[in-house]
């Protein structure tokens, strides 16, 4: 550990799925209860956008009720003491990392606190329902304001920002995701390339575990505050 001071870390739903976030892909997540077509493409949206919006005006309302875990915070305790370079990148579109604290950090798909116009490109926060087609408060169109999330098929975003960070990295740590979606399902490769030590902290063996030399599994609230006391620590 002392030649790191690049760092980067990837999370996905596992992170918050002890705050009480269904994740995606376990046994009754999110996909076993809604078919992705019909909720989480732009055809979806183009074909009924009522039902698209129903289920992410639930989703909305219904991380506002959650609170950050263990895990959460001690990657936010990480950001704030870590001085070499740090990027923490989630695939979570909840604000859990940011209300635990942290700073350095990306949502590559998106964030249900925020609505997207697209008419004016405007993103605004944004707490409540989208369902009842509220205006723009940017450019006061009527109609226009879309979940800020990244469904599939579309761009995630900040790639560039990420793939640099990936380049840099000498520790690349992915917290809570099945590697089952890319393009973040490919990083851990890309920062071996780079000559990274990688690292996997899941409940289970993900489907990309084989590309990490380490692995340990189990919940994240016990993970990775050991991960990261021992990073702190020395
Ligand atoms: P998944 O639901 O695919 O995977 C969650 C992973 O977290 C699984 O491997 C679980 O074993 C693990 N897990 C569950 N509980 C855990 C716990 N308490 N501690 C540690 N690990 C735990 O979720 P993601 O990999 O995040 O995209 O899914 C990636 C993307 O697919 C999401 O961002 C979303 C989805 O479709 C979009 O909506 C664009």
């Amino acid at each position: 550990m002392e030649k790191v001071q690049n760092i980067v870390i990837l999370t996905g739903a596992g992170v918050s799925a002890e705050s009480g976030i269904d994740t995606f892909r376990d046994g009754g997540g999110l996909w076993e209860q809604h078919r992705v077509e019909d909720v989480a493409t732009p055809e979806a949206f183009a074909r009924d956008p009522d039902l698209v919006l129903r289920f992410y005006d639930l989703r909305r309302a219904a991380i506002q009720t959650k609170e950050p875990n263990a895990a959460h915070r001690a990657l936010a305790r990480l950001d704030a003491e870590w001085p070499g370079e740090l990027t923490i990148v989630t695939q979570n579109v909840d604000d859990l990392h940011e209300r635990a604290g942290a700073k350095r950090l990306i949502h590559m798909h998106g964030e249900h606190l925020n609505a997207w116009c697209t008419a004016c490109d405007a993103r605004t926060s944004w707490t409540g329902p989208l369902f009842d087609r509220p205006a723009c408060p940017a450019c006061g169109a009527g109609g226009t304001l879309r979940p800020d999330i990244v469904w599939f098929g579309e761009m995630p975003y900040r790639m560039d920002e990420i793939y640099h960070a990936l380049n840099r990295a000498d520790l690349f740590v992915s917290i809570g995701t099945s590697g089952a979606v890319y393009p973040a399902a490919g990083f851990v490769r890309e920062a071996r390339q780079s000559g990274a030590l990688t690292l996997e902290l899941n409940m289970e063996p993900s489907q990309g575990s084989y590309w990490f030399a380490e692995a340990r599994h189990g919940p994240a609230t016990r993970l990775v505050p050991e991960w990261v006391e021992e990073v702190l620590g020395g």
